[in-house]
């Protein structure tokens, strides 16, 4: 056993209850949801009227697949507050996600809905190895995004020091770890890169910093990465998962003793796999998109939201609750180059097997002359960043050859010059769409 796994008495009973007591628990909370749903929002009401289902019929858990999804579509329809089942006044906070094109994404919370999130950041948190006591460096961004506030509240929960950092200032967030010794870090993969080279290049070995344990989630990320940010840190790195829409972070979290994927908090959150294509109801194990009905949501009540995020359900292993697969990616992450699907965690595999390469990418499409072409650009360790062109040619054309015997893509890998890749501060940006649209 993992020598920070939570204790048996350290769990709560729901974590280790049995399959049937967690079935039932969340039959019940799924009728009062969807009720409360078609009750207090009339886009719900209608949706369901017009599929011709009413909360009444559902009688048993697989019912739900009679229910309409929701989708982003609908928060944007009814932007800003028209999906809220509470009057403004019990609304306590708002927190948004911009979207990539158009209007951000609002979601609102009771002052049960905030407590709710406290408590299951803080069974996160200690699902991730934290301990009351721990000193917790929060690098996710605060504001409108869920991910420092969300950490920063379940840290609190959890009976941690909070130290509130917030995304940037990569060299003072060093020189305040360096300072502070924290026990803990929630930030981004991505950023947890920038945040080592900003160790070494202060003069600081990144494997004797403080940390024992990094919670890292908003982007998709490989266990390939995980094994690089492990050794290079000297820490036990965390999957964490969530999504504003439903919560925030701590929808899932992964456990530090079985780092088997992260463990879904079905008793907040119903899970389903869906066929994206058809929206049929998948058995656990297949790969499809994940869908979550909130079970406890007072403000925003999502039934059947569509994350477009593909994954599978897995069986339980160290708590009562099923497990998702690391997100291969989302859906409309999705690159088709010449008819083959790509994901960018697949390229990010096969730099991370490469011993030159430095796991700072972005994937470019272009279509010159009507057929689509990807870019791999990418950069050398900065210890092989001086090395002789045929050597970082050589690394260039052992990715590419990588891509097209493993992905079946021909792509152009080029290597270049350290911090030549943008370096994020909260979530990576992995691709740069240059198509004609
Ligand atoms: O990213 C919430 C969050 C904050 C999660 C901090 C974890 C840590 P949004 O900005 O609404 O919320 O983005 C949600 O990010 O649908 C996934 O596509 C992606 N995502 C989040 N966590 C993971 C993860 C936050 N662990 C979207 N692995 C989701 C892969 C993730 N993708």
């Amino acid at each position: 056993m993992h020598p920070r796994a939570p204790r048996d008495g350290d769990l709560e009973p729901i974590e280790k209850a049995s399959r049937d007591e967690i079935a039932a628990l969340q039959l019940k909370r799924l009728q009062w949801s969807l009720r409360h749903a078609y009750d207090n929002v009339a886009h719900y009401r209608r949706k369901f009227d017009e599929a011709g289902v009413h909360p009444d019929d559902l009688k048993e858990l697989s019912d739900l697949a009679k229910f309409p999804f929701t989708t982003k579509q609908d928060l944007r329809e009814t932007y800003p507050f028209g999906m809220f089942a509470v009057p403004q006044e019990r609304v306590v906070r708002i927190h948004a996600s911009s979207g990539t094109t158009g209007k951000p994404t609002v979601v609102g919370y009771t002052r049960n809905d905030i407590d709710t999130w406290a408590d299951l950041m803080a069974r996160s948190i200690r699902a991730a190895g934290g301990r009351p006591g721990d000193k917790v460096h929060v690098a996710y961004g605060y504001g409108l995004f869920t991910g420092g506030l969300g950490a920063h509240y379940g840290a609190e929960r959890l009976g941690c020091t909070v130290i509130p950092m917030s995304g940037g200032f990569t060299e003072r967030q060093v020189q305040l770890m360096v300072d502070f010794k924290p026990d803990i870090i929630m930030v981004t993969p991505s950023y947890m890169l920038a945040i080592a080279d900003e160790f070494e290049r202060q003069g600081h070995s990144p494997r004797d910093c403080s940390l024992k344990i990094g919670i890292f989630g908003a982007e998709p990320w490989t266990n390939q990465m995980r094994r690089e940010i492990e050794e290079r840190m000297g820490i036990d790195a965390v999957d964490i998962y969530g999504l504003s829409e439903v919560m925030g972070p701590g929808v899932a979290n992964e456990c530090i003793e079985s780092k088997d994927g992260p463990v879904i908090w079905e008793d907040h959150f119903y899970p389903e796999i869906i066929d994206p294509v058809t929206g049929e109801v998948l058995p656990d194990g297949e790969l499809g998109e994940l869908v979550f009905t909130s079970l406890s949501k007072e403000a925003l009540p999502v039934i059947r939201y569509r994350t477009r995020d593909l994954t599978r359900l897995l069986a339980p292993t160290s708590r009562s609750f099923r497990r998702m697969d690391k997100i291969t990616g989302r859906s409309d992450d999705m690159l088709i180059i010449r008819g083959v699907n790509l994901f960018p965690t697949q390229v990010e595999e096969l730099i991370l097997k490469q011993p030159k390469l430095a796991p700072h990418y972005v994937l470019e499409v272009s279509r010159p002359d009507n057929l689509d072409e990807l870019d791999v650009l990418v950069e050398m360790k900065p210890e092989f960043a001086g090395a002789p062109e045929a050597e970082q040619r050589e690394a260039a054309q052992a990715l590419q050859h990588h891509i097209k015997s493993y992905i079946g893509v021909t792509a152009r890998v080029r290597v270049v010059g350290t911090g030549g890749i943008e370096r994020s501060i909260g979530k990576a940006k992995r691709v740069i769409d240059k198509r004609p649209k």
